[in-house]
């Protein structure tokens, strides 16, 4: 036993599925390291097409063709630059058209990637899904609340795999956090921390407007979607995260990530209960309709959650979970438990007189053990991913492995709506100044 109660040997017992390495411990590549070294028959190749290749989508591009047995075979977007983009990384000539209805009835296409601003998730799934295509969309899954339980009535009446992509569901390092969790190595869970802070124009959604953009090289009107009807606009095409017509702000970006993470490692299943968040617009002031920091108290049923993220400040990034007998604490690429034990260590006596405190003190040491000097030090154990490690391809593989096999999405409509409510939970909450509740009954948030 270690001086916080726990086995070490029965704990390293316990974390199956991990080599040590230099002192650290290199977490098990995901099922992705495997499949790569088997060749893949022609006949079991997947043939996808992809809606949205701006900055997600060129990468979810750039990624996909690079796994065995996957291959690109047209691209959609309603920007000429995107679809030349899709051309160059793709390398061969595909098909691209500004109309992904020309995807969806394509019989050579077996699943879809759509990465597409968020306005537009909901529509793009439940097209997909009606015309019997497989879709992997980008997260978070909806803009408004509704559109989540429409997204799972289309996926389930249509049996389609949909894949949201909060590529933290397939990280082998929130499995690791899950599987800690889930040994009972931080006893109760209470409280979970976890934030994340920017300090640039771009990570401030600052995009550079590409010099051809226009209503010739754009086509701003189905761009729009449902969104209110303005006159083209090169900065909210190329800005929309800054704008609640398109993206949730905050929440929608960056919350969603964390808030997968959280619902992953800890298997939370539903909305938080309520939200309340406090935050505001310091520093970005550049016609912008979202705030620039915002910081949030989840209520889950075992446990409370805050969430902070500024974009004025950098700060690293961290997830927190938060026992009586410990943490566990993740970093990029890393999960590190530190086990506590809950116990004092000496009699606790303050404002005692001397001799009082000296008699009890005997007394103490002799029923208590570890004796006084004799503990160890407390040990941390962290794991890493392997080298080269990337959570995007593992999330992608599996997709692309549900799509071949039918097997259930990791990340299907449900998981995905639960996350993307709990988004609309802190705006709902910030935009009101009110505790935004769940109502689950009702399907929608109350302020
Ligand atoms: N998982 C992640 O880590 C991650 C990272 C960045 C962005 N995202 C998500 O990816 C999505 C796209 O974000 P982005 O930064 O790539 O945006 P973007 O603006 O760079 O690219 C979106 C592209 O979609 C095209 N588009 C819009 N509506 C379309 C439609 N109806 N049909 C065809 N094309 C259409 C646009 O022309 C544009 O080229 C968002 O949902 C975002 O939240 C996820």
């Amino acid at each position: 036993m270690n001086n916080r109660g726990i086995s070490r040997r029965d704990f390293m017992r316990r974390t199956a599925g991990a080599t040590l390495a230099g002192g650290s411990l290199i977490v098990d590549p995901g099922p992705l390291a495997s499949a790569s070294a088997r060749p893949v028959a022609p006949s079991d190749t997947i043939r996808f097409g992809i809606i949205g290749v701006g900055m997600q989508g060129s990468g979810l591009l750039g990624t996909s063709i690079r796994l065995p047995g996957v291959e690109c075979v047209a691209a959609c977007d309603l920007y000429d630059g995107r679809q030349e983009l899709a051309k160059e990384i793709v390398g061969k000539p595909i098909p691209v058209t500004r109309r992904y209805h020309e995807l969806l009835d394509n019989k050579e296409i077996d699943c879809l990637i759509a990465a597409v601003p968020d306005h537009w998730h909901k529509q793009v799934v439940v097209d997909a899904c009606s015309a019997g295509k497989d879709i992997y969309c980008e997260k978070p899954m909806t803009h408004h609340v509704p559109e989540g339980f429409e997204i799972i009535a289309a996926e389930k009446a249509n049996n389609r795999i949909v894949q949201i992509g909060s590529q933290r569901r397939s990280s082998i390092i929130y499995a690791k956090a899950k599987e800690l969790y889930e040994q009972g190595a931080i006893g109760e869970l209470c409280l979970v921390e976890a934030a994340m802070g920017r300090n640039d124009p771009c990570g401030a959604w600052q995009y550079t407007v590409p010099p051809d953009l226009s209503p010739s090289t754009v086509d701003w009107e189905t761009w729009l979607g449902t969104a209110p009807k303005l006159p083209f606009d090169p900065l909210r095409w190329t800005r929309w995260r800054c704008f609640q017509d398109y993206g949730e702000g905050i929440p929608g970006d960056l919350y969603v990530h964390l808030l997968t993470g959280i619902h992953y490692a800890t298997g939370i299943t539903a909305p938080p209960a309520r939200a309340l968040a406090a935050g505001g617009l310091f520093r970005w002031k550049d016609g912008r309709d979202v705030p620039d920091v915002l910081t949030t108290l989840y209520e889950y049923p075992k446990f409370r959650a805050t969430l902070r993220v500024t974009l004025n400040t950098e700060t690293p990034e961290f997830t927190r979970l938060m026992g009586d007998r410990g943490t566990i604490e993740i970093h990029d690429e890393t999960v590190t438990f530190t086990p506590q034990d809950g116990l004092d260590h000496e009699p606790c006596t303050p404002g005692w007189p001397r001799q009082m405190k000296a008699d009890y003190a005997e007394h103490w040491f002799g029923e208590h053990e570890p004796k006084p000097q004799t503990q160890s030090p407390v040990e941390s154990t962290t794991f890493s991913g392997p080298p080269g490690y990337d959570e995007d391809r593992e999330h992608l593989w599996n997709y692309f492995q549900s799509v071949r096999t039918r097997r259930p999405s990791v990340e299907d409509g449900t998981f995905g709506n639960n996350t993307a409510i709990a988004c609309h939970m802190a705006n709902a909450s910030y935009f009101a100044k009110s505790v935004a509740a769940w109502d689950a009954a009702g399907m929608k948030i109350k302020t």
